[in-house]
């Protein structure tokens, strides 16, 4: 496993993760695609991570980061490693477009409206059990809770199930998070996971209804080539895409608003300014900070010539932060409507939950502030966890006055 797959990325290390920004600008500074020691390109600027991502000479996704272990007991009780399944983020056209035309529809910006409602209940619901307390974590509170439920309802997992599903997701995520103190229960909870979902696609052949899985099994059914195993690529692929980074989101961006008492006050005087922030969340603070792609032929980015075969990794948190695209780049400022950053990547690749996460962000962010007139950071030095790939606090504690 190279460094980038297991989450380090030379030249950072875990350290840095609370304030990355000053050492991807000393390295922009440097050169805006570089060469590193171990053989692999950073890209640093926001042109450069755009081509990065658009271009087709460069592909094979996210490669082996783009593809889920998946498990599964047989029923001898024997264990059976179904392996590392592709996904549509680990593959290219024609793969990659057939994957993802399945599932799109339900993503699009107009069906992820229709969700709002559910949406909101489901943040009154989580924020009901804070009524009266003056101190809580709003990461256990709100921010992690939140997406996997909106992703359950999507898929159609039975309200009764949420508490399984949801330990299940945690402990796939975890793994991703390079958090191997668990890996027996993380493959324990791989098994029990494939083995529900598998149980409900047969269901859902049995008798379809209108949510994702079903989507999926008439797909199969259709005759347009969709394995089980793909089947259940995709569904891991979705908890593991949306989970951690939507509720990174929102604690990170909350964080960025406290830190800047005069945005949050801004933002409460002008609620139309929501999305907005939110997309400013996303270019400041956004949760994924690389991604990478494999050059297929020699490729002259910026002032670097690429090798075919080599790997690219391109830092999609420090183009958010190019100066030469963003005026006083390190300034957190809600109404700059920055809706072109990379945040959510870009390219035939861009995030399909970019819709779902936004508007995630905005009701859960939206009823804080409004249902919390004077909330305080606990901590001035939240724990920041994760990886390069995917970062946030780990912990929040508010005060509510
Ligand atoms: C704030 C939250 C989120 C952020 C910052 C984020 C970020 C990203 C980024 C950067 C990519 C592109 C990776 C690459 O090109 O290598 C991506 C792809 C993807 N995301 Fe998200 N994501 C978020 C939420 C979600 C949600 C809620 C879902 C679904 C429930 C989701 C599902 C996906 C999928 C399926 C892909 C692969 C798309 C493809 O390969 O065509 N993401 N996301």
């Amino acid at each position: 496993m190279s460094d980038v797959e297991s989450g380090t990325l030379e030249p950072f290390s875990r350290d840095m993760l609370a304030d990355p920004y000053p050492a991807y600008r000393a390295l922009r500074e440097r050169g805006r695609v570089q060469r590193t020691p171990a053989g692999h390109w950073l890209v640093l600027g926001y042109d450069e991570v755009s081509t990065l991502l658009t271009d087709q000479r460069f592909g094979e996704a996210a490669g082996r980061g783009g593809r889920i272990r998946l498990s599964r007991t047989q029923r001898e009780g024997q264990h059976q490693l179904l392996g590392r399944v592709d996904t549509m983020l680990s593959q290219d056209p024609p793969e990659h477009t057939r994957l993802r035309r399945l599932v799109s529809k339900a993503f699009t910006p107009r069906s992820v409206q229709k969700m709002r409602p559910l949406i909101q209940e489901i943040v009154n619901e989580l924020l009901g059990g804070l009524a009266g307390r003056a101190e809580f974590d709003l990461v256990s509170e709100l921010a992690w809770p939140l997406p996997v439920i909106v992703i359950a309802e999507m898929l159609g997992i039975p309200r009764a199930d949420r508490g399984r599903f949801k330990r299940w997701s945690d402990a796939m995520v975890a793994t991703l998070g390079g958090d191997y103190s668990s890996l027996d229960e993380a493959r324990r909870s791989n098994e029990e996971l494939v083995e529900y979902v598998s149980r409900v696609i047969a269901d859902r052949r049995k008798q379809p209804r209108d949510d994702l899985i079903s989507r999926l099994v008439a797909a199969e059914e259709s005759g347009q080539k969709l394995s089980e195993d793909e089947m259940l690529g995709t569904v891991a692929l979705l908890l593991v895409a949306g989970n951690e980074t939507t509720a990174h989101l929102v604690s990170s961006g909350m964080l960025a608003l406290l830190r800047n008492p005069e945005q949050m006050a801004r933002l409460r005087e002008e609620p139309s300014l929501l999305p907005s922030a939110i997309d400013e969340m996303l270019r400041y603070t956004g949760p994924v900070h690389t991604t990478r792609r494999t050059a297929r032929e020699e490729v002259r980015l910026g002032d670097a010539n690429i090798s075919r075969g080599e790997v690219v990794v391109g830092i999609l948190a420090a183009a958010n932060r190019d100066p030469e695209k963003y005026a006083d780049p390190d300034r957190f400022e809600v109404a700059r409507n920055a809706t072109d950053h990379v945040a959510f990547g870009d390219g035939i690749h861009f995030c399909l939950g970019a819709a779902l996460a936004r508007l995630e962000g905005q009701v859960a962010i939206g009823t804080l502030l409004a249902r919390f007139s004077n909330l305080r950071l606990l901590d001035n030095e939240p724990e920041w966890g994760g990886t390069f790939a995917i970062r946030g606090v780990t912990r929040l504690r508010l005060h509510s006055v």
